[in-house]
């Protein structure tokens, strides 16, 4: 499919994902466009070319597409060929070459990580390669940092967390977890509350939807929230910070809850004021590119968690690349429990 030859010479075509229009609430099918690229016959000095064996979809692609330009995110390929000694023929990379399938790339020699770089695949020790997109990959490490460098978490202490069965709010209930703290998870359906509760291990799981938050945190947090990891935005944090702590700690890692409005116009949400200062509470954003030079040392930490089985992993897998849009817009409805991946 991707080489094609004519009678006089084989020409060489890559499939990507081209956004046709602007988003407009929940993304369609109809919003995306698969076309082709005819790549250059012969690879130039330091190039290589890559396959795409497995792609991410990712919350922050509803933000970060831009109309007539190709999907952006990241995927495990192998070096199909190269002229590149640090990435030889045959090994496997992570790289952000967005939703393609065969990609010809210029690394970067000894440059600093960036979203848009590509590095070795980490050495898995035997963990399947998809995690590199997840749990050993950028959702494990925003979950990790976000955690550990903001709210800064402590033994004994009651960490609350949104998005729960998702890739990185599940990597936090753990890392949570394994730092002695009570954890109180929320997510969207019966089976990822069940999931969080048996395999997981948080304390508490409940569905957001509908529910009496404040009624859910005196009584399962009547000593207060120490830590909100906050993946959802809106209006949650208004009862979190009603029932925090004194110098309770917020990390404010996404807002998924306002993503797909209609018109792009982010609702506005109440806060409550006289709480977070008489509280002391402490609410910080952050991008997980901040920790681009500490970047592996998180990764191998979290797979060696894995490896040791103090996190569980699920993934929700789709089959093809052909279904990149499809896998994008049910992770977006919450379809997804843990990382979701797609197969090439
Ligand atoms: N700051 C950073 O650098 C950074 C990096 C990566 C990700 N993020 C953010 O982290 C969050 C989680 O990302 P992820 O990759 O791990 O995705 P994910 O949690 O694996 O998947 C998204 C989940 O969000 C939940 N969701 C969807 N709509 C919602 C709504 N209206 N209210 C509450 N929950 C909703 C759904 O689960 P339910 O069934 O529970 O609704 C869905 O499964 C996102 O906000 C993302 O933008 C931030």
């Amino acid at each position: 499919m991707l080489y094609m030859s004519s009678a006089r010479s084989t020409i060489m075509l890559a499939r990507k994902f081209v956004l046709k229009k602007a988003f407009d609430g929940f993304p369609k099918l109809s919003d995306f466009e698969l076309v082709e690229e005819t790549l250059p016959k012969e690879l130039q000095d330091g190039e290589i070319l890559a396959k795409a064996e497995w792609l991410t979809v990712d919350p922050y692609m509803r933000l970060r597409s831009k109309a007539g330009e190709q999907m952006p995110g990241g995927q495990i390929a192998r070096v199909l060929q190269s002229k590149n000694a640090e990435f030889p023929e045959g090994s496997q990379i992570v790289g952000g070459f967005g939703w393609r399938d065969l990609t010809i790339y210029k690394p970067v020699k000894g440059g600093v990580r960036t979203y848009n770089t590509i590095h070795q695949m980490p050495d898995m020790k035997g963990l399947p390669d998809a995690y590199a997109l997840g749990v050993v990959g950028m959702p494990g490490n925003t979950g990790y940092f976000g955690l550990m460098d903001i709210c800064k978490p402590k033994s004994g202490e009651t960490l609350v967390v949104t998005a729960a069965a998702g890739a990185v709010g599940s990597t936090v209930c753990q890392v949570g977890k394994i730092k002695g703290c009570k954890v109180i998870a929320f997510a969207g359906s019966d089976d990822k509350l069940k999931w969080l509760k048996d395999d997981v291990g948080v304390d508490h799981a409940f569905n957001y939807k509908g529910a009496d938050l404040d009624a859910i945190f005196k009584k399962y947090a009547p000593e207060g929230i120490d830590c909100y990891f906050d993946n959802v935005g809106g209006e949650f944090n208004y009862h979190v910070v009603r029932n925090m702590k004194d110098f309770g700690r917020i990390s404010q890692c996404g807002s998924i809850g306002t993503y797909n409005v209609k018109g792009g116009q982010i609702p506005l949400v109440p806060f409550d004021y006289p709480t977070f200062r008489i509280k002391h509470i402490k609410m910080e954003g952050f991008n997980v590119g901040r920790w681009n030079d500490v970047w592996f040392d998180g990764l191998l930490q979290l797979r060696d968690w894995v490896l040791e089985g103090k996190i569980k992993v699920q993934q929700s897998v789709t089959d093809g690349f052909e279904n990149m849009p499809q896998a994008f817009i049910e992770l977006l409805e919450g379809k997804n429990t843990g990382k979701q991946i797609v197969k090439a």
